[in-house]
This record gives C-alpha cells, structure tokens and sequence, in this order.
C-alpha cells in the first residue's frame, strides 16, 4: 500500500477552503493508503511563537482535525517534535543541501520579505525540515497546495542526491498527489479569489452561528440579473458555487431558476446559504469543544500517533545511519 504523508500547519483554526480542499479527501483517504497526517510544530517555530501559544495551537489544531474525520486508530496522526528521528534526519540531509539553492527558494525569498527583522537558519533550511518530514516514512505521496509545490521538488531532489552519493536505491521520489476529479476551489465571499486564512475571508468551522450568518450576509454581489438566463459573473458565481458545496440540489436549482428568470432576492439566497453552513458546521464545532475538554482522550490520540510514528521513523533512521557509515562499537 502506498503511503500518503501530509504536514499541517500548527497555526490558523480550519476554514471550509481546507476542510473541501483537503481535509474531506484527508477523511476518505484513511480507508485507501498508509497515511501519515502530522502537526508541524518545529516548523512554526520560525515565526517566534510563545510557548503558551505554541502548545495552544497544536491543541487547536489537533482538536479540530479529530473533529473533522481523522481517526486515530486507521491513520498516524502525530506531533512532529514528537518524533526525534526527525530533525536527526534533517541534520544528516543539511550536510547535502547547498546554501544557494536554499536561498532561491520561493518561500524563502517570500518571508524575507515579510519578516525582514527575522530571517533565521530555520527560514533558510525549512525545505531540508519538510523533506525530512517526508522521508522519514519514506513516503510516495504527499497532498499539497500549489504555494507548497517547490518544497516537495526539493524533497525530492534532496532524496535522489543521497540515493546518487551512497549509491543506493534507498529513499522513494515523493510525489505530489493529484485528488484530480476531487480537487475544489472553494471561493471567497469578497467578490473574488479563493477562500485562505491570509485573505482574511475565511468562514470557520469553529465559528458560532452568529458569526457565520454575519460573514455571509456581507458577502459581495452585484445589481442583479437584467436579462433572462443572464451569463453569471464572478461575485454571483462564487455565492452559486458555495451553495452548491452547502446545500441540496433542490435548493440550488430553486435559485438558479429565480436567477435565470431575474425574479432573484441575493438577501434569500444568503440566508439559505447562512442556515445550511449552520447546519453543516454545527457537528463539527460541537465536536471540537467536546474534544478540546477531553484531556484524556486527546492525550490518547497523540500517544498513539507518536508510537506509531516513531516505530517507522526509526526504522529509517537506522538504515540511514547504516548506509551512511555510523557503526556501532
Ligand atoms: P490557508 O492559509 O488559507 O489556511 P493553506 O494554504 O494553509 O490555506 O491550505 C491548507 C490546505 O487547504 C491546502 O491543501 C490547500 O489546498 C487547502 N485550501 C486552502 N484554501 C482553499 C480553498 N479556498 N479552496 C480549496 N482548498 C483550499
Ligand atoms: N510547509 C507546509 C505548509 O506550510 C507544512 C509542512 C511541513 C508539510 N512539513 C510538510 C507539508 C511535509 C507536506 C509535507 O503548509
């Protein structure tokens, strides 16, 4: 069985833009493939959290995660800092990564750019860390969006360097996986672009009723249709392509109808579409403030994750040492 890794970052509570566009085929993908699902916490350390956020945030995350479908018992859900092979292999795969080719990494020049007081050796070598991440379990397949897209080539190129200098066949080529058919684009309510935590239009799945109904009711649309069967345009197709995400087929086609015949009230198509994120979100938030409580039951899940993570991120790790020429007294 192949195995599928994903690192998530340990910042940002989850909005439906990840929940459809990763999270939904996360859930699905726990029955087809070997999957390894971790918080990247080490990661996060280059923005310089506070201790007391630092472990709220990977609480949050992993919180949210649980509630939203991935089970413990059939995936590895772990903590990265929980698994001390990894930033061992990071140390071995550092002596091959060049300082130039890191420095001309697109994420690299991008945070030199947003935080110029703070361009530490962590910024520089994340891609060593990320593929470290990745090849501890030796992983396949690696779910990832198009900003994560240079990372997951340097992965592999870090990994065809050391099967070329040891001369093994030892680490797979991690590929991007491809949910194809699968993939959505869950649109923004600003009038343009996508959903994302940086455009700051995201509607949480933690989010209370109240909030929810607020976001969408602010959402951007236009005059109103003028013609009959009138070609949509972007603000008005983004609120069609959320409902049709949210709601049933009839209600769609009960407002695609008013739109086509321009007798459409945008302000009933809000409210509708407010009522079924509602009803959609509101298992889920539930589930989290039950989850967040449980200390044990959380305490649980990341004990079972670490073990299982480790079991095979030592493994590598052995064979990397061995292959490297450590040898035991
Ligand atoms: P954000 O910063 O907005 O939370 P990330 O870039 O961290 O988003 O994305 C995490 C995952 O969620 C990625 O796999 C990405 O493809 C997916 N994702 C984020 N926003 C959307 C969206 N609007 N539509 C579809 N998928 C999304
Ligand atoms: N860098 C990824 C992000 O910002 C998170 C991440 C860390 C990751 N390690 C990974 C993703 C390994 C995939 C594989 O979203």
């Amino acid at each position: 069985m192949e195995t599928v890794l994903s690192g998530i970052r340990s910042t940002g509570n989850l909005h439906l833009g990840n929940y459809f566009g990763a999270v939904k085929n996360f859930v699905k993908m726990q029955h087809e493939y070997n999957c390894y699902f971790f918080i990247a916490d080490f990661h996060s350390l280059t923005t310089h959290p506070t201790p007391e956020n630092l472990h709220n945030n990977v609480k949050q995350v992993m919180a949210e995660y649980l509630a939203a479908g991935l089970d413990p018992e059939i995936s590895t859900l772990y903590i990265q800092s929980d698994v001390p092979e990894i930033p061992q292999l990071y140390l071995l795969l550092n002596m091959n990564a060049y300082v130039g080719e890191l420095e001309r990494t697109t994420t690299f020049k991008e945070k030199i750019r947003k935080q110029p007081d703070n361009v530490n050796a962590g910024l520089l070598t994340y891609p060593v860390l990320m593929a470290a991440d990745i090849l501890i379990h030796n992983s396949n397949k690696v779910p990832v969006g198009k900003d994560q897209e240079q990372n997951l080539e340097m992965a592999r190129k870090f990994a065809r360097r050391f099967n070329t200098v040891y001369n093994v066949e030892y680490f797979n080529m991690p590929e991007p996986f491809n949910f194809g058919k699968e993939l959505v684009k869950v649109p923004g309510l600003d009038g343009t672009g996508k959903m994302g935590k940086s455009e700051g239009n995201g509607i949480f799945l933690i989010d209370e009723p109240s909030v929810i109904r607020k976001k969408v009711m602010r959402a951007v649309t236009d005059a109103g249709p003028t013609q009959d069967n009138q070609k949509m345009e972007e603000p008005i197709k983004n609120l069609f392509s959320l409902l049709k995400l949210m709601s049933t087929p009839d209600t769609v086609e009960h407002f695609l109808n008013k739109y086509n015949n321009c007798s459409i009230r945008y302000g009933d198509l809000k409210k509708q579409l407010a009522e079924d994120i509602i009803l959609f979100t509101t298992p889920i938030r539930e589930k989290v403030k039950e989850i967040s409580k449980d200390e044990t039951y959380l305490a649980k899940a990341v004990h079972t994750g670490a073990e299982k993570a480790r079991a095979s991120a030592s493994k590598t790790l052995r064979d990397v040492r061995e292959i490297i020429g450590f040898k035991a007294f």
